[in-house]
């Protein structure tokens, strides 16, 4: 089969790594793929969120299966206009996306199926919002969202009244995140420990496939400021056999059952954040892709071939059990430009890139990265994910900052403490 990959970040390098070596595919093209892409795959330059251009290159290189990564292309409808056009597609439509392109929605839609999720309040207009605010209902800290796709920077935590006034205004007055802003949701701040749960759904049912532990913050002991991610480790120590039952049965079967209800099937694979609270797990947010940097732990532990499992998804075939996953934990460290997620520079040489690959345990994958001159320069605030794997995560750790430490470029950025959360 041909396939054609959406993306050109680390999450998608995974995505082409592990297709590309599939027995049942035949050849991968990405769009625009990344050097890191381009080792195992046909990259085309085309943007991800240029649906026009995606379905001409669909049809035209006679795709067979065309796997979406990221969630601007699936807010813009990429794979409404493949499904009318009759072509296969593994990524849920914009109406099934709305779990993650409105908080409101995705809210809403908890409450209305008994989803455990914060208490919250849906605001239009800045009155509204400044009104429960002075209310206190919802107690400190509050949570302020932004109702739409604000790229990570739509959540503020705002530990008294000031600030979430502040943050009020921020969205709906001087519009910060723009049209995302326009509505927002306040909720209550859930207190535990933050980890995500992840499907593969075919619009009914859906197989699991790993738990992971991100690390959003910019700096060491969870400290700065919000970023894509960090680093990640799959799977999370905290998911027991029991609670793996207990997200499935609370959450995601629910999720499932209700979208396909409301005419809103969802087909494609689903991220389910969550809070371990004192009284159990409820649901931060959807997100209706894999995580970036969870992607790049989760595939390599997927040991067998990924593509008849995506086939299966879009012609709702999707077995419920039996994926095979390995046993070694993995960790994957963002190596990013000093700077990020604030300004940063670009242009600089990456030294050091096939040491690290030459480690036994160690991937390393490409998102802002390309080509100058022959040689290999920064182009982006997350440049890599240095991924170990090992026997137990103290080794698997090692393993990820060995490779770290074989790459230099100026002004390099990583946090020093991924993973470290999983050995508590
Ligand atoms: P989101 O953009 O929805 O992923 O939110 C960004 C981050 O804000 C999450 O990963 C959480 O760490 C935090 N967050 C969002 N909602 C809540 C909440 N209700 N309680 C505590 N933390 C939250
Ligand atoms: N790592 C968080 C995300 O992909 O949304």
């Amino acid at each position: 089969m041909k396939v054609l990959v959406v993306g050109g970040g680390a999450r998608e390098h995974a995505l082409v790594w592990k297709l590309a070596a599939e027995p049942e595919v035949s050849r991968v093209i990405c769009a625009p793929g990344n050097p890191g892409i381009a080792r195992h795959a046909d990259c085309r330059p085309v943007d991800a969120g240029d649906v026009d251009q995606l379905l001409t290159l669909a049809e035209d290189e006679r795709i067979d299966l065309t796997v979406i990564g990221p969630e601007l292309p699936l807010s813009l409808g990429l794979a409404n206009r493949m499904v009318a056009a009759g072509r296969a597609v593994f990524g849920p439509t914009s109406e099934a996306a709305a779990l993650e392109t409105s908080k409101i929605f995705a809210k809403e839609f908890c409450a209305r199926h008994g989803i455990p999720t914060a208490r919250f309040q849906v605001c239009d207009t800045a009155e509204a919002a400044l009104a429960i605010v002075a209310s206190g209902d919802l107690g400190w800290p509050l949570v302020v969202k932004a109702d739409g796709l604000a790229a990570g920077k739509g959540v503020v935590i705002a530990p008294d009244r000031a600030s979430a006034e502040a943050a009020v205004r921020d969205a709906m007055v001087d519009h910060r995140v723009g049209e995302a802003g326009a509505r927002l949701v306040l909720e209550e701040c859930l207190q535990g420990e933050e980890l995500s749960f992840f499907v593969l759904a075919d619009g009914h049912c859906a197989m699991p496939l790993l738990s992971a532990q991100d690390h959003k913050r910019a700096f060491d002991h969870d400290e700065g400021p919000n970023t894509g991610g960090m680093g990640a480790f799959a799977p999370s120590p905290r998911v027991t056999p029991d609670l793996h039952q207990r997200l499935m049965r609370t959450i995601v079967e629910p999720v499932l059952d209700g979208m396909a209800d409301e005419g809103r099937p969802f087909c494609g694979f689903l991220y389910v954040g969550l809070m371990l609270t004192a009284d159990g797990p409820q649901v931060i947010e959807f997100n209706v892709r894999l995580g970036d940097p969870e992607a790049q732990v989760m595939l390599p532990m997927i040991d067998e071939p990924l593509l008849p499992l995506l086939a299966a998804a879009v012609t709702r075939q999707l077995r419920r059990t039996g994926l095979r996953i390995r046993r070694e934990p993995h960790v994957g460290v963002v190596v990013a430009a000093g700077g990020y997620p604030g300004s940063y520079r670009t242009g600089d040489a990456i030294h050091g890139l096939p040491d690290a690959e030459a480690l036994e345990g160690v991937l390393v994958f490409h998102a802002g990265t390309k080509m100058r001159g022959g040689r290999l320069v920064t182009a982006g605030g997350r440049v890599l994910t240095v991924v170990g794997r090992g026997e137990n995560y103290r080794q698997a750790i090692a393993h990820a900052y060995a490779g770290v430490d074989r790459i230099r470029f100026d002004g390099m950025h990583v946090r020093r403490d991924i993973g470290q959360k999983a050995l508590k």
